[in-house]
């Protein structure tokens, strides 16, 4: 089965084909990465203007990627929400459209609940894939610049909340946290790249939340430290000497990535039916977090049978239209009945509506 997605919720116009819900039969993303990098984040307005002129060319250049007329694509999904609501209206009129004049079923996705489904996605034809497919329990760490939250999930459609952030997201610490060094947005690649191979623990920052029993997530702690380091240090962050620049952004990533492991150790301990462990969204993209995290199951022996997982390709952690129509699938297959509802295009929806154990 064939599902066309369409992805607008950020600065990203995405449309993607996926068959069965992880076969990628072609993926195009037109990003506005480097328009924003100079304002340090993403307006809006200008966003939507963008996605505007850009949907139709990024969406004929995905059907021929994909070598697939319109007969042969069986649902239309498109992210509902939550996002930028200007950018939301550009992706679900035009979803709406095509469903009407190619007379396909729509079905409207929340954005996370693409992330969740973006583990499933293989490698593009020629690489080799090995690994069985996923199977639940799997806790899920999704991990963005929008929102950070801990699922305990029984399949695609059901899930149970278990943490989330009580203030900034955990890309959203990087996005500070780079424009407090002067480093360019998004902040995530750039002080993953400032790092480089400094020392992890060459300046202290603190372990939030760290008495509190909830898997919650915090981070303007860690956001504030940085921004007293920084003052303490008594210079701007241009003139701050190659090995402090890389000893700062190596410690304060090492702290991040600590707290997210410290709420996945935490869960599995309260969860040991968990068969998985999945982190998905833009910060998943990291290679500090991946290997700290993966070093921390194995080296626990309650752990270290657990399979971890992430997107197969950088380009599906971060915002991508082939984990809408993935999402797209799996909600068919649960929930057929979904594709009759009609749906309003929102900015914000809660995910724990969608996955609700019934
Ligand atoms: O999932 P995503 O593309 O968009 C949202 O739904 O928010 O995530 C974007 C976030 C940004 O905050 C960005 O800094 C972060 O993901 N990010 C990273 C990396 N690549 C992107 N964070 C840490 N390390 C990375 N390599
Ligand atoms: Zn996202």
């Amino acid at each position: 089965m064939r599902i066309l997605g369409i992805e607008t919720s950020c600065d990203e116009t995405a449309v993607a084909v996926v068959e069965d819900g992880t076969r990628v039969l072609g993926s195009v993303i037109s990003s506005q990465r480097e328009h924003f990098s100079a304002s340090g984040g993403v307006i809006p307005e200008d966003a939507a203007r963008q996605q505007l002129s850009c949907m139709l060319p990024v969406l004929h250049a995905c059907l021929t990627k994909a070598n697939v007329s319109p007969d042969s694509i069986h649902a239309i999904a498109v992210t509902k929400g939550p996002g930028l609501l200007g950018s939301l209206l550009v992706g679900t009129t035009t979803a709406r459209v095509l469903a009407e004049i190619w007379g396909k079923p729509l079905i409207g996705v929340h954005h996370t609940l693409g992330h969740l489904s973006s583990t499933w996605l293989l490698p593009e034809e020629g690489k080799e894939h090995t690994q069985p497919l996923p199977h639940f329990p799997i806790l899920t760490l999704s991990v963005s610049g929008g929102h950070s939250d801990l699922w305990l999930r029984h399949s695609h459609l059901r899930g149970t909340l278990l943490g989330s952030t009580r203030d900034d997201a955990a890309g959203e610490a990087f996005d500070k946290g780079a424009s407090m060094l002067g480093l360019p947005y998004p902040g995530g690649p750039s002080i993953a790249k400032a790092a480089g191979d400094g020392e992890r623990t060459a300046y202290d920052f603190p372990s939030p939340l760290h008495e509190d029993p909830s898997l919650d997530f915090s981070f303007s702690g860690l956001k504030t430290s940085l921004r007293y380091l920084l003052r303490d240090l008594g210079k701007p962050p241009s003139e701050l000497s190659a090995t402090e620049r890389k000893n700062i952004a190596a410690s304060y990533e090492h702290a991040i990535c600590r707290h997210l492991i410290d709420r996945i150790e935490r869960a599995l301990k309260r969860h040991p039916e968990i068969a998985e462990v999945h982190i998905v969204g833009g910060v998943s993209a990291n290679r500090y977090l991946r290997s700290a995290l993966g070093n921390a199951l194995t080296s626990n022996p309650h752990t270290a049978h657990i399979m971890l997982r992430w997107p197969c390709s950088i380009a599906y952690c971060t915002d991508n239209a082939a984990m809408i129509a993935a999402a797209g699938y799996f909600t068919l297959q649960e929930k057929p009945l979904e594709v009759t509802k009609s749906f309003t295009t929102e900015a914000s929806i809660d995910l724990r509506n969608v996955l609700k154990c019934s």
